[in-house]
């Protein structure tokens, strides 16, 4: 048999395109954006190269500048922290008049807003920590407070939607997030806005760079209570399950680039959509890469939408865009 059999198919870019499998489309694509108070900020972040903290005016000038963006993912940054994490559900705080805004602009955009405390607590924990003296907390005891932090979430969820998100994504990780933030908009008459679920998020190194850009970095003891152990991969699954059963609209996997047979699996074994948040040390990595970064962006990201993933929240958004056809 000829050994050319298979490169026949790959003889020019017309042929591979024909045959190509996985192509990705605009809106596939979702592009996280940091909020800040203020008018005509744009502040580099130093830990994600061309990344930027931008003020709702750039904000609103940046998406414009975007052709054929479909989807945001918001985060704002808080001007006040406390233990509590008050300024998270405040209708007038940075991330809900952002929300406003864009929704105002861009009608047919979808808003996702992020629903965590981890960057309005002063403790930098994206749960309610319950008094205890700090050498337990150091011990790794389990000073989160689940059932506070369910309330919390609750009332960012009603505030995000009141501002009006299409979807909110809780990425706290706190068991039974997903069920209060939908009782919590159905009681409000939210029922229309969707959960994006964080469903298997892993307690990843890859998150250093986020949490200096929106300032959440924990100040005792570490996520790995709340978040998944990385040596797991069943356990993601019964996440999946689970959030799917609380009233979960889309599923997340993330990180997307170590884990993408987490991908493979929520793809195969379930029937909602599946996202995948390819975070900020996975962007640093390739972005170091120099001159050859931004094709190797592309691969990774294809590779993404290959293993499965139906959305895909990258830092190299505007980038996809200038690469599609
Ligand atoms: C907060 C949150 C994190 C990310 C998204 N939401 C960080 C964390 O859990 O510490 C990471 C995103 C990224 O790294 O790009 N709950």
């Amino acid at each position: 048999m000829a050994v050319s059999e298979l490169r026949r198919l790959r003889k020019n870019q017309s042929l591979r395109d024909k045959v190509s499998e996985v192509n990705l489309l605009a809106s596939d694509i979702i592009l996280p954006y940091f909020v800040v108070e203020g008018k005509n900020i744009k502040k580099p972040i130093s830990s994600m190269p061309g990344v930027y903290h931008l003020s709702i005016d750039n904000l609103l000038k940046d998406i414009a500048s975007i052709k054929n963006l479909s989807s945001v993912l918001l985060f704002g940054l808080a001007t006040s922290k406390d233990e509590r994490a008050s300024q998270s559900y405040q209708g007038d705080a940075v991330l809900q008049k952002a929300i406003r805004a864009v929704k105002k602009e861009f009608k047919q955009l979808v808003v996702i807003s992020d629903a965590c405390l981890c960057g309005y607590t002063s403790h930098g924990h994206c749960a309610i920590v319950r008094e205890k003296k700090p050498d337990n907390r150091q011990q790794g005891l389990d000073f989160i407070d689940n059932e506070a932090t369910l309330k919390v979430l609750s009332k960012i969820a009603i505030s995000h939607a009141e501002a009006g998100a299409d979807f909110v994504a809780p990425s706290a990780m706190m068991d039974g997030q997903v069920k209060a933030i939908r009782e919590a908009l159905t009681n409000n008459s939210f029922s229309d806005v969707g959960i994006l679920a964080y469903s298997a998020k892993y307690a990843s190194n890859f998150y250093w760079p986020f949490r200096e850009a929106l300032d959440s970095v924990p100040q005792f003891g570490d996520r790995k209570n709340y978040q998944m152990d990385f040596r797991n991969s069943d356990e993601a699954l019964r996440e999946i399950e689970q959030d799917i059963s609380e009233g979960a609209d889309v599923v997340m996997v993330k990180p997307a680039l170590a884990y993408l047979d987490i991908i493979y699996r929520a793809k195969q074994n379930f029937v909602v959509p599946v996202a995948a948040y390819n975070v900020s040390g996975e962007y640093v990595m390739i972005k170091n890469m120099g001159k050859e970064a931004e094709s190797l962006a592309f691969e990774v990201i294809t590779s993404i939408k290959r293993a499965g993933a139906d959305f895909i929240i990258t830092y190299w958004a505007k980038e996809v865009m200038k690469w599609l056809k």
